[in-house]
């Protein structure tokens, strides 16, 4: 068939790839090369007080790379949804997202730096056929300071398979070092894929030398974290006992950088709400839409976790997101109801994008969930703003530049504005905010007004509703009764709370019989009818681990530790919170018992 070039324009122009595409030809590329898919992972870490947010796909594997925990092979792929909060300040770009979903592929103990390199290149360029001239890598420069040497096996790799030395660039620690995050975390040098937006008649980096990773060159992929070492809490890093390649591609950059478009925002995942909004409110400003629809979208997967908007951790976090969309809907001047369409449309998109979680809740659950965030804060917004305006009017009330920092705290303690907010609209009149300065304050007003419960939970759950503190309780006496019934070598693997129900994996080879289950749940029943008190005691480590108490995360506990009883049957070590008395959980009700992972089992249970 003879194609005009008008023809040729329409392919290109129909032939978009589209989510589900990218997420097919990735998982089957890693099949295809021996990767075994494993399932994804809740946003909401397991036992993992290191980490607010699943943030990269190997988060919820870190205990494969030190060795504490069997892997289900040595080469394998999934995609995971992941929450990113660190970098807020840039969403609005093209290429920021608070929530993506992750392509990620690792090597446990199996092939390390060649295998991973050969496999990108064949993937980026001859499966997805992206051309050579367009991709540069990163390499690590190495960081005298903390003997870290420079990756230049990595450099002459990437000559071998056929990348040019004048695409390298060699980039320091604080942009080539990988770890999870500042608590203890395995890590390494990494090798990062960028793609170049720009058209090539532009002078590139090959010319200017000038590595513009901010605006022009988007990171893609980043192609091996070559995991080598440790990370402690207290910065140090200790060799790991065998190299293992942990590697993680933003899907929605991956389909920016394949259809040549001028942002993410252009894919199926976010245009149909961006038109939404569009159609509602003509000439709006394109970076206060960008992160409306990032915002909202991040929204429905934390609110779907369990987490309730509040002033704490994850919480916070959802605050602070719901917020921020908030007021730039206010500020294109769109109507209030405009949110829960955006919200709505959200939720219907993700699901057809084959990007939707598995639900928690229905869909009016969610937007009712979202738009009580917006009731509580609408009235205080519109009168922040007041408040800013005036105050910023004084001249006196700015130094150098820089606003009283009792401003930026009033507004975040009266008007509930988070720091971020403020931070926004103070740069929006080219003025500055000092977050030490903030922080100070905030730290003041904790400890005056709120002592103890600025720690709060740390325990698996995703808030610290009276609910969620009742199911907490629950998985104790779930735990206990689980040693009884199948043998005291059953042990906690990890533990999941949402306001609904509660979520426990053990060590366990085979399913449970009907029986096993019957019993579990009689004896938990059974535990709570005799009204146990729960008691909480704060002693040391040791004393603690001579008392019997059973406790999963012993490496992270500092000296002085919590142990909670119930009655003579449950004894933990456990951060809290709890109930004061078993008579307020009432009815325990088992509703699934599955495979987690190999050798583990999972049960699901509600309290009624
Ligand atoms: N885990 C690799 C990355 O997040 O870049």
């Amino acid at each position: 068939m003879y194609l005009t070039k008008f023809d040729i324009r329409i392919i290109i122009f129909i032939m978009k790839y589209t989510a589900r595409e990218v997420k097919e030809i990735f998982l089957n590329f890693f099949q295809k090369n021996n990767h075994k898919k494993i399932k994804n992972s809740s946003i909401i870490p397991e036992n993992d007080d290191s980490l607010l947010f699943i943030n990269a796909g190997m988060a919820p594997i870190k205990n494969v790379f030190t060795g504490e925990q069997i892997p289900e092979s040595k080469k394998m792929c999934n995609i995971q949804t992941c929450i990113r909060t660190n970098d807020i300040d840039s969403i609005g770009d093209m290429h920021h997202l608070s929530s993506f979903c992750m392509l990620g592929s690792w090597s446990i103990g199996d092939y390390f730096k060649e295998g991973a390199i050969k496999l990108a290149y064949d993937f980026l360029v001859n499966e997805l056929k992206i051309p050579k001239k367009k991709l540069y890598v990163t390499v690590f420069s190495g960081d005298s300071k903390r003997n870290l040497p420079a990756d230049e096996e990595s450099e002459g790799l990437w000559q071998e398979v056929g990348v040019e030395k004048s695409h390298i660039v060699r980039k320091p620690f604080e942009d080539n070092f990988w770890r999870m995050g500042e608590g203890e975390s395995p890590c390494g040098p990494c090798t990062e894929v960028f793609f170049d937006t720009e058209n090539e008649k532009i002078k590139s980096y090959e010319e200017t030398g000038f590595f513009d990773d901010k605006n022009r060159y988007i990171e893609i992929w980043n192609a091996g974290v070559f995991m080598q070492y440790l990370q402690h809490e207290d910065g140090t890093y200790s060799k790991l006992k065998m190299n293992s390649v942990d590697t993680g591609a933003g899907m929605e950059r991956m389909i920016m950088a394949l259809n040549n478009f001028k942002s993410v925002y252009e894919s199926e995942i976010f245009m149909p709400i961006i038109q939404l909004i569009k159609n509602n409110v003509p000439n709006c400003n394109e970076k206060s839409l960008r992160i409306i629809v990032d915002h909202i979208r991040s929204s429905v997967y934390i609110i779907n976790a369990g987490v309730e908007a509040g002033n704490l951790k994850r919480g916070y976090i959802l605050r602070q997101l719901l917020r921020r969309a908030i007021r730039h809907l206010k500020s294109i001047g769109a109507n209030e109801t405009l949110l829960q369409n955006i919200a709505r449309s959200t939720i219907e998109n993700l699901d057809k994008c084959g990007l939707n979680p598995d639900w928690a809740f229905t869909k009016e659950e969610i937007i009712q969930k979202i738009t009580s965030e917006q009731e509580k804060f609408s009235k205080l917004l519109v009168s922040g703003l007041k408040t800013f305006e005036e105050f910023i009017a004084n001249k006196n009330n700015i130094k150098n530049g820089k606003i009283n920092s009792a401003l930026v705290f009033k507004l975040y303690d009266t008007f509930g504005f988070p720091f971020e907010i403020t931070k926004e609209l103070a740069n929006e009149k080219g003025l500055k905010v000092d977050d030490k300065e903030f922080n100070e304050l905030f730290d003041q007003h904790k400890n005056i007004s709120k002592g103890e419960t600025g720690k709060v939970f740390k325990s698996g759950l995703a808030d610290v509703s009276e609910q969620t503190i009742k199911l907490h309780t629950a998985t104790h006496l779930l735990h206990s009764a689980l040693k009884k019934v199948l043998g005291e070598n059953v042990n906690q693997k990890g533990s999941n709370i949402t306001p609904e129900r509660l979520r426990f994996d053990f060590n366990f080879e085979r399913k449970l019989t009907d029986d096993e289950l019957m019993q579990v749940e009689n004896l938990v029943n059974n535990l709570i009818e005799k009204n146990l008190a729960v008691i909480c005691e704060e002693m040391d480590y040791e004393k603690a681990k001579k008392s019997g108490a059973i406790g999963l995360f012993q490496n992270k506990y500092g000296d002085k530790v919590r142990v909670y009883s119930i009655g003579e049957y449950s004894k933990e070590l456990c951060s809290g919170p709890h109930v004061e008395n078993t008579k307020a959980l009432g009815k325990f009700k088992i509703t699934k018992e599955e495979s987690s992972s190999a050798g583990v089992r999972r049960i699901k249970a509600i309290l009624q």
